[in-house]
């Protein structure tokens, strides 16, 4: 017996000692493969200033002259050009690719901990250390730095889709600037957003992220952000270029499109972007398209992007995104971040056997060079690690306001004698100010529905509470956060609630209006399901019937507030509450914003950048769309090979999506299809009604000129949002019925105040794409101007003919 305990215990030993070899080794193979294998490169901190001809300059190289580079008189152009003499061809290999994952851990000695990735020094010039962080609703940052007692919180502005549904650009450049201005004092040169993907299906686990289902919203909302942002010297990294509009796989991922689709709706946000304001960087898409991963596609990174649009900027890749690094770097995708020692190897072989030329290699070290010339590092900025947090809440919570939309009010809204309110659902008291993934922020506080009505004088039931607080106590676990790491792969969804007819009966006793709300969270690296997700779930359908009847039954109202990322099913229930008020996730302030909108602070002017249909199906994208869920594989995503699959082992839609539907994404398919919807795209309500009249249309130049008068018909102040679409009756092709072309929105009109807009399209603008003469044909002819509410609300309409 006893020789069989020592066999046993040599045994665990032996497997003990094997299992901490193997992670040592695993662990080493991560850390100097991914995490941190730019040991000759660090940073050349000790630049010192010298003063000629009474010109002070940072002597960065330490040659005690002043070099073109150094001169910051000189133009950009011509310090690049410097700089790119002077560069040895394994510097410039070097600058191709970031420094790998470990500040993004807060690993190593970097400057900012949490930032996700870097432009790497080049210590001989004195270059500096370039920092890239997330995203697009606010910075994502470590909050905490070992040693220090201090946070380094970040605002969590609202998500993507709730501000394009202010359809307000000025407010969103105001968004932007506050962006720009956090980045900036806390020392991070470009800000990996916006996100430009079309909401192709409403189960993407990332459209909250994302602008809209139509190109020209998203172009437009992705332009005010970009300027914002770098309006502060602070760059963007507009993404994910292209056709990005699945999680599922996404490493994989093979997009089969049409090139027309990709031209009218896929690509042509990213092109107002470039055109209304030329990011310093985009960032290229995961997916492959036709079989190609996108950053090794010439036609997209230089054809298209450089050649077509004339784009200035550098083109990075997603996170570990692509396969071959020499053949990305060949197509015009400049930088591979974060950047691993396999990469690097590659492309100092490509370029020793010649399969890599050194032009390609010039071509993208330019890009790389401009960027950091550009560069508040290259200043010499001291940042003060210090942003002005409280001012730039004040503006998360006016954005916030103005990009939540009213869907239903029948007599209910703004909330004038209800002074004690009942809170319903987990979720009114935990609420969720933003999506998860590197779409999250790390801010200080998130101001909950609860808090929000406070503030704003109402009183909260206590009985439905004191049930809320019960039920977290009774799910503990459930209610903790996920942080870190695992926060980036989890969204956080704690149990639902129920409620019995006694406890309804003491709610509704002692209260004189009930708001239940519904949460939604998702992110990055899965995508949503059907069941429980787009549909509510049995407990939520019980509770706003059986909420909905208790107070009804006592003559008092039931307001739904819509807490979510995207889009949910609302036809089944929507005849239910008195008002349903759509206030996605609007950042830390979210409670505040709603409790701005309820109490008529603010009058609701926020319209859907998105259908929400009927069913799921309804969608023409949905018969190729992967329905199952999951979540993210970092492993998988790190180490998984890329080689490609026979061609009969395919699962369709993981290793390939079939874009079946080409160009009928949201309304342009439902219209064509005359189905109908819940909401459509465009739509909103105020609490006070606009009239829009005196159409006038007219042509100068290649561009249809239009003025439209809004007039506040109602007796409250608010703003309205006037959409022109346009559509071409008689065409000769296969076109969608209406495209948004332009829109605009006014000041906030008092009672009875009318105004006039100004708006113009360019007519290459009512082009379609060809697939036969691959370009934009305009179609000759009478086409329709049609200005609506929303895209079913049209009011006017004139025709004006094209020559
Ligand atoms: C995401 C990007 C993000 C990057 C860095 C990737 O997984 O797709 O949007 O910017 O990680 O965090």
């Amino acid at each position: 017996m006893k020789k069989v305990l020592k066999i046993a215990l040599k045994v665990l030993v032996i497997i003990i000692l094997l299992a901490s070899v193997a992670g040592l080794g695993g662990w080493w193979y991560i850390n100097s493969a991914f995490l941190s294998f730019e040991n000759d490169y660090a940073e050349n901190t000790d630049i010192k200033e010298l003063t000629i001809d009474g010109f002070t300059f940072l002597d960065r190289n330490g040659n005690s002259k002043l070099d073109i580079y150094e001169d910051d008189r000189k133009s950009t152009d011509e310090r690049v050009g410097d700089l790119l003499s002077q560069m040895t061809l394994e510097e410039k290999i070097h600058l191709l690719k970031g420094s790998g994952m470990g500040s993004a851990m807060g690993k190593g000695n970097t400057a900012v901990p949490g930032a996700v990735g870097t432009i790497v020094p080049t210590p001989r010039l004195g270059l500096p250390t370039i920092y890239l962080s997330d995203g697009p609703a606010g910075l994502r940052i470590e909050p905490k730095r070992e040693g220090e007692d201090r946070t380094y919180y970040c605002t969590a502005f609202p998500i993507g889709t709730l501000l394009s549904s202010t359809w307000n650009t000025t407010l969103v450049n105001d968004v932007g600037r506050a962006m720009g201005t956090e980045a900036k004092e806390y020392g991070i040169d470009v800000i990996l957003g916006p996100g430009a993907n079309i909401h192709r299906h409403p189960l993407c686990g990332r459209n909250f992220e994302y602008y809209s289902e139509d190109p020209v919203l998203t172009g437009f909302i992705g332009a005010a952000m970009v300027n914002g942002i770098e309006s502060k010297g602070v760059g963007t990294s507009v993404k994910h270029f292209v056709a990005n509009n699945q999680e599922t796989d996404r490493n994989f991922n093979d997009v089969i499109v049409t090139d027309r689709a990709m031209r009218e709706i896929y690509l042509k946000g990213f092109k107002i972007i470039v055109e209304k304001s030329q990011p310093w960087t985009i960032m290229s898409s995961y997916n492959k398209v036709n079989g190609t991963y996108v950053p090794e596609r010439k036609d997209l990174m230089t054809d298209i992007l450089r050649d077509d649009w004339q784009y200035q900027g550098l083109v990075m890749t997603d996170w570990f995104g692509g396969d071959n690094a020499p053949a990305m770097i060949t197509a015009g995708n400049d930088l591979l971040e974060p950047g691993t020692k396999k990469q690097w190897k590659a492309l100092k072989k490509a370029t020793e056997n010649g399969t890599l030329s050194e032009a390609a290699i010039n071509t993208s070290t330019r890009r790389i060079l401009r960027l950091i010339v550009q560069s508040k590092k290259m200043q010499n900025y001291q940042y003060s690690n210090n942003p002005d947090l409280d001012a730039h809440a004040k503006i998360a919570r006016q954005s916030a306001t103005e990009g939540m939309i009213l869907l239903k009010n029948e007599q209910t809204l703004p909330i004038k004698k209800a002074k004690k309110i009942a809170l319903l659902g987990v979720t009114s008291f935990d609420f969720i100010a933003g999506g998860t993934g590197s779409g999250d922020v790390n801010e200080a506080y998130t101001v909950s529905l609860e808090e929000g009505l406070k503030n704003a004088g109402f009183e909260i039931n206590q009985a439905s509470k004191k049930l809320f607080e019960t039920h977290k106590a009774n799910h503990k676990e459930q209610f903790i956060k996920p942080e870190g790491f695992s926060a980036m792969t989890t969204p956080y969804i704690p149990p639902r609630m129920t409620y019995t007819e006694t406890e309804l009966k003491e709610i509704v006793a002692g209260s004189d209006l009930g708001i239940i709300t519904i949460g939604r969270n998702s992110g990055e690296g899965g995508d949503r399901i059907e069941a429980d997700d787009f549909l509510l779930s049995e407990k939520e359908q019980n509770m706003i019937t059986e909420v909905c009847e208790a107070f009804h039954t006592a003559g008092k109202k039931v307001v739904v507030v819509m807490n979510i990322g995207g889009v949910i099913e609302t036809a089944s229930w929507k005849d239910l509450p008195d008002a349903i008020l759509l206030a996605w996730q609007g950042g830390q302030e979210g409670g505040n914003s709603v409790a701005d909108i309820l109490s008529a602070k603010v009058n609701p002017s926020g319209k859907l950048p998105m259908t929400f249909p009927i069913n799921l199906n309804d969608h023409a994208s949905n018969d190729n769309f992967p329905l199952e869920g999951g979540t993210l594989n970092i492993m998988k995503l790190m180490l998984a090979s890329r080689e490609e699959k026979p061609e009969n082992e395919k699962v369709k839609n993981k290793d390939y999506t079939d874009y079946e539907e080409g160009i009928y994404v949201g309304y342009r398919h439902f219209d064509k299809m005359e189905l109908e919807v819940s909401y459509p795209f465009g739509y909103g309500l105020s609490y006070t009604t606009f009239d829009l009249s005196n159409l006038n249309v007219t042509m100068k130049n290649d561009t249809i000129n239009m003025m439209v008068t809004v007039t506040n018909l109602g007796n409250l102040a608010g703003k309205e949002v006037v959409q022109i679409y346009t559509s071409k009756p008689d065409t000769k092709i296969d076109r969608p019925l209406k495209e948004l072309r332009t829109f605009a929105k006014t000041k906030s009109l008092n009672a009875g105040e009318a105004t006039t807009l100004t708006l113009q399209i360019p007519v290459s603008e009512l082009s379609y794409w060809s697939e036969e003469d691959s370009q934009w044909i305009l179609e000759k002819g009478l086409y329709s101007i049609q200005v609506g509410a929303s895209s079913r609300g049209i009011r006017l309409s004139m025709e004006v003919e094209i020559n």
